[in-house]
């Protein structure tokens, strides 16, 4: 499958905002905890979501799509293994430990091993789960993890502030017995997310969205409506292809305070943005200007998601613009595509430098992950020409129906199976 791009053209036109990608997987782990019928709205059509459901259904819950909206029947869960198949199909199913630990009393997943990013450890989500009490081996890529009688709310300072290892902490806490704080929690607003779904079901948890977490275990969750959070990444990625096309986009359903530090840096290269309750209009007339530093840090600075689709942009900018990634090792496999495009970048280690230049050129180019493989599509849109994106599947673990939502944007993308 590819997605056929015939680039020059500008973007123009309106669009609703799809669901969080990062915030509907963990809700969706989150209902193995819940015992009656959870209805979720604002549900982005994706194949981690499809990924997600699987797994829900290998537990033995029933799960509907319905346009966005998906309902979860929630029971007792009827197996306490997540097989090697589903685990590859998504490396969030890391998700599910925490809730079949504290629903089971035992789980069995294997381990996620490394991904297109690096080798990304789950250390800090065993040591928190450990620290409440769970027995955990590893054995010979088979995580086997019980519990004598029932977690138990502790103390937990993680050393990093792991937004995954954050959620499976909070996860594997709220029906835990007594009281759980979680020190250098992650703060990123699917967090807030997660938290605010698990309080309309019953939860007690405090402070979720600052470092510090309180959860008080209860004895049960019951089913609830919850719509799922705008997905600030996708945001940034229409407001980048809006801009590298000297576009203009006005973008519904969408939260500033959840993108600031994107704003002001697509400020910065000139575009002017106008926001209006949650809906964010973003011009872009001249050839966008150099950013300066980009640097990738935990919420709310400036997110490693954004990362790739910024530095397309910094590919055309004026000037020369630097990234620092410091979240994952290997997160530049999007710069030999773009440079195939004729982007100057340059990187040692965590860091790129981006000369920009004054236009890509068409190319056909392949997707290594999901964000590179978004920054390569805005990168097609600004190049005059036909440009072929390959290995689209990255594409769409994250982005739903991408091409249909570019094209109501007058742009020509078009999938080829
Ligand atoms: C989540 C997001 C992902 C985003 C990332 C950082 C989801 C589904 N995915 O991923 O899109 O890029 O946050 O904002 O929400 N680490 C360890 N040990 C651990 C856990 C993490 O060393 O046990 C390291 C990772 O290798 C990485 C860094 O910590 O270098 C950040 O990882 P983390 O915040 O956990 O990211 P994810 O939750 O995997």
């Amino acid at each position: 499958m590819r997605l056929r791009v015939n680039g020059g053209n500008r973007l123009c036109g309106e669009l609703n905002v799809q669901g969080a990608k990062n915030s509907i997987l963990p809700i969706l782990a989150a209902c193995v905890l819940v015992r009656g019928e959870v209805v979720l709205h604002n549900c982005p059509e994706l194949s981690d979501v499809a990924s997600a459901i699987k797994i829900l259904e290998h537990l033995g819950l029933k799960c509907e799509r319905n346009g966005d909206k998906i309902r979860v029947l929630c029971g007792s869960i009827n197996c306490a293994r997540v097989p090697e198949s589903l685990m590859r199909e998504m490396r969030s199913s890391i998700f599910f430990l925490g809730p079949i630990l504290s629903s089971c009393g035992r789980a069995e997943i294997s381990m996620p091993g490394g991904c297109e990013l690096g080798p990304r450890p789950i250390d800090i989500h065993i040591a928190a789960l450990r620290r409440l009490g769970a027995l955990i081996e590893d054995e010979r890529g088979i995580l086997s993890c019980r519990v004598e009688e029932r977690l138990k709310g502790t103390q937990i300072d993680l050393w990093f502030p792991s937004v995954g290892a954050t959620e499976n902490t909070i996860l594997a806490a709220v029906l835990a017995e007594g009281t759980t704080v979680i020190t250098n929690a992650a703060r990123e607003p699917e967090i807030v997310d997660l938290a605010d779904f698990l309080n309309a079901c019953g939860a007690r948890i405090y402070g979720a969205g600052s470092s510090k977490i309180l959860i008080e275990g209860v004895n049960e969750l019951r089913g609830c409506e919850y719509s799922i959070m705008p997905d600030r990444i996708a945001a940034v990625t229409f407001f980048s292809a809006a801009a590298i096309t000297r576009g203009e986009i006005n973008l519904k359903g969408v939260k500033e305070e959840h993108i600031t530090s994107s704003l002001s840096i697509l400020e910065a290269a000139g575009c002017s943005i106008k926001v209006g309750g949650d809906e964010i209009y973003l011009k872009c007339q001249n050839r966008p200007r150099s950013m300066n530093i980009i640097k990738t840090m935990p919420y709310p600075s400036f997110p490693t998601d954004a990362q790739a689709p910024i530095m397309s942009l910094a590919c055309i900018a004026d000037g020369t613009t630097m990234f620092v990634e410091t979240i994952f090792e290997n997160r530049y496999r999007h710069v030999c595509e773009l440079m195939r495009m004729g982007a100057d970048i340059k990187t040692e280690g965590k860091v790129a430098v981006v000369n920009g230049v004054k236009r890509l050129n068409s190319a056909d180019v392949t997707c290594t992950d999901l964000r590179g493989g978004a920054a390569l599509l805005i990168a097609a849109l600004s190049a005059e020409g036909e440009s072929n994106i390959y290995s689209i599947e990255h594409i769409d673990r994250g982005y739903q129906h991408i091409e249909k939502d570019l094209r109501s944007l007058s742009l020509e993308v078009e999938r080829i199976e």
